[in-house]
């Protein structure tokens, strides 16, 4: 049977047996029970406290899942304050809990606080009326009161108590808009704003609509400082910090505030940041709702997700004919006639086939296989690909597939730590049984990779043919870009972009900069020698048997997308480097690729020092790269949309 000592005898020792059986007789009162008052119901009811008043007017629906304490498949569409009495007398039967199921409104809150010791705040972050009356009411009344607002993964924490600065002295929302509102409440509750350095998504927060973004960490980081403010409150343990004294706990950043507003939000610190927080909220990007925009077939789905392939310049060397609801034409192209880096085609090729590893990616989640045959008689540099997408019980979601949109290119520095075995041995698996990895690792093999490249940086760099494509495939000022490279993905620090931006209007130009002023230097050190050292590894994919057909390049990319996909999928950042290959393949071809003298020259020495790297097989390599454990990159290309890589 039930005892009370027995159920929280676990609490002595942080409290004693006296302080127990006080808390025991006390009442706390807590309006709202969704994401942070549920949790500081049945915190405080573990605590043993005695007796609550609790208000809601809310039913559990499918949104309150992430976060709120009460919300289950079995409470969806029930009254959220019977819900949580319920919960909290099965912590304690002896519980005497008053709910109130309209919330709490001007005719109920004399009674709502009649008997209360401590207010604890649950209210929704946009009740800003029924807040405001709740706090004078408390204010007024001598009860304390403590908020505790989630923020990100973080909680801070704001108590108003008897006597001291009140919630309107400190807020100053009566008589603003509710969008001022809203500002105002926000930062005063943090002026300290530590979640917003990681608000990855801004499209999901709009104050005008009421709606933002939560986390379940924050509502429980809020129950745990709230429960232990409320205690030290009833008990009157020690000093309780009241506004303008604030604390901020961010986990996400492992930092933690205190704050201190003088006048709250008439501080005029707090009104500058006001003001920007205002010109920040008015600059956010607009609400962007999940439903899609048009009905989404499942062809249209998997497409939509296997357009994420990457490409060479993010050139994107397919289009796509949807044939019916089970067939589509993947319809590919090169661009070995107006660019300098495509090979007879081959780099376009790997692409294709990184697109085909997406397409049976993504089908997996739909459990349909998808069967590909290039068509027979169509030219090699205008590929055409037939899918037909088959259900099959064997297939499985593939575990890549969360990973195919967020694979992205870094071109920054890396973590230099080296690959585990387990990184290694994933990884070699992924590429699977016709491809072997030649690993370049420790500080000497980097060195010489490194040097190598920047050799390659410097030939491509003094290329007229290479400069008409680098003008073309850079998009400058931009983070990101749906059709080419923006600049801030190159791997340039702003003020080399600048210059670089600069001197690339014209061939005469870089020309003049490569002769005279080692125009090239800047550029290969941030691009090639030290991120060439500030990796883990750097890899080559080598096929054991030549490589000699569009269908062997092709399958070269798939095991190239299993092998990007699986180090993105290990939290490992890569790279390409792509150059030395194609330089060496020239040169094995004798082919003249540039009007430059000196050039296929320049191109064999790299294809020796490559062969002397790689050893044997190097002349099978298909996919060169760099990687290692670090940041995502910030800035990256975009696809273009579905409707635009779709043809008729
Ligand atoms: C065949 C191929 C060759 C590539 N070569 C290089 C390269 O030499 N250097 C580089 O920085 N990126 C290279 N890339 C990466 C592309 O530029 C990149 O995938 C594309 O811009 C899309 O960006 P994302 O991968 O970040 O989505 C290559 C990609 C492919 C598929």
């Amino acid at each position: 049977m039930f005892s009370y000592h027995d159920a929280f005898s676990r609490n002595l020792g942080w409290v004693t047996r006296g302080e127990q059986d006080i808390l025991r007789a006390k009442r706390v009162a807590i309006a709202g029970l969704g994401g942070v008052g549920g949790s500081h119901l049945l915190t405080l009811a573990r605590l043993g406290v005695g007796a609550f008043h609790i208000a809601d007017f809310d039913t559990f629906d499918i949104a309150n899942f992430n976060r709120q304490a009460g919300a289950t498949t079995t409470s969806l569409g029930r009254r959220k304050a019977d819900v949580l009495a319920e919960m909290a007398r099965d912590v304690n039967p002896e519980l005497e809990i008053k709910v109130f199921r309209q919330g709490v409104t001007s005719e109920n809150l004399d009674e709502f606080f009649a008997g209360v010791d401590v207010y604890v705040d649950g209210l929704d972050f946009f009740a800003f009326a029924a807040r405001q009356a709740v706090f004078a009411a408390c204010a007024e009344k001598g009860i304390p009161a403590v908020t505790a607002a989630p923020l990100g993964m973080g909680a801070a924490i704001l108590n108003f108590l008897p006597g001291r600065m009140t919630f309107e002295e400190y807020f100053r929302v009566q008589g603003q808009p509710e969008e001022e509102q809203a500002i105002r409440f926000l930062l005063g509750l943090s002026p300290a704003m530590l979640q917003m350095s990681y608000l990855v998504d801004k499209s999901r927060v709009n104050l005008a609509e009421k709606r933002g973004p939560s986390t379940v960490m924050a509502c429980q980081l809020c129950a745990g400082l709230a429960a232990t403010e409320a205690l030290k409150l009833l008990l009157h343990r020690g000093r309780v910090r009241a506004a303008p004294w604030g604390l901020h706990f961010d986990a996400h950043r492992g930092k933690l505030a205190y704050t201190w507003r003088p006048w709250g939000n008439a501080n005029p610190l707090q009104r500058l940041g006001l003001a920007i927080a205002r010109r920040r909220l008015a600059a956010m990007p607009a609400f962007a709702p999940d439903i899609p925009k048009k009905p989404y077939t499942v062809i249209e789905q998997i497409l939509d997700v296997a357009r994420w392939a990457p490409s060479g310049d993010n050139t994107q060397v397919w289009r796509f004919e949807i044939l019916d609801r089970h067939r589509v034409a993947v319809h590919g192209f090169d661009t070995r006639e107006n660019c300098i880096y495509d090979v007879n085609g081959r780099p376009s090729q790997i692409a294709l086939g990184t697109l085909l590893e997406n397409i049976r990616i993504a089908a997996s989640e739909h459990g349909l296989r998808a069967d590909v045959s290039r068509r027979e008689g169509e030219p090699d540099d205008k590929p055409v690909f037939d899918v037909a997408f088959i259900a099959d019980s064997a297939v499985q979601r593939d575990p890549l597939l969360p990973y195919i949109p967020v694979r992205s290119v870094q071109r920054r520095p890396m973590r230099t730590r080296p690959l585990l075995d387990h990184e290694r041995t994933a990884l070699e698996s992924a590429a699977g049984e016709s491809f072997r990895i030649v690993w370049l690792e420790g500080f000497a093999r980097k060195l010489d990779v490194a040097a190598m490249m920047s050799r390659a940086a410097e030939l491509r760099l003094t290329l007229p043919e290479a400069y008409q494509v680098h003008r073309k495939v850079i998009e400058w000022n931009a983070s990101f870009s749906e059709d080419r490279v923006p600049d801030q993905a190159i791997g340039l620090d702003q003020p080399t972009l600048r210059l670089m931006r600069w001197v690339m209007r014209s061939w005469g130009r870089v020309a003049f900069f490569n002769a005279y002023l080692a125009g090239t230097v800047m550029p290969r050190l941030q691009l090639d020698l030290l991120p060439g050292i500030a990796c883990a590894a750097h890899f080559a994919l080598i096929a054991r048997a030549r490589p000699e057909t569009i269908d062997d390049y092709v399958n070269a990319g798939r095991a190239m997308q299993r092998f990007w996909l699986t180090a993105t999928r290990l939290g490992l950042q890569l790279q390409p480097e792509m150059t030395p290959l194609i330089f060496s393949a020239y040169a094995r071809e004798g082919v003249r690729f540039s009007e430059t003298p000196g050039s296929l020259e320049k191109a064999r020495h790299l294809s020796g020092q490559l062969a002397r790297l790689i050893g044997d097989g190097a002349e099978n390599a298909v996919f060169m790269g760099r990687i290692g454990a670090g940041r995502a990159a910030a800035a990256r290309s975009l696809r273009l949309p579905l409707e635009r890589l779709k043809v008729e």
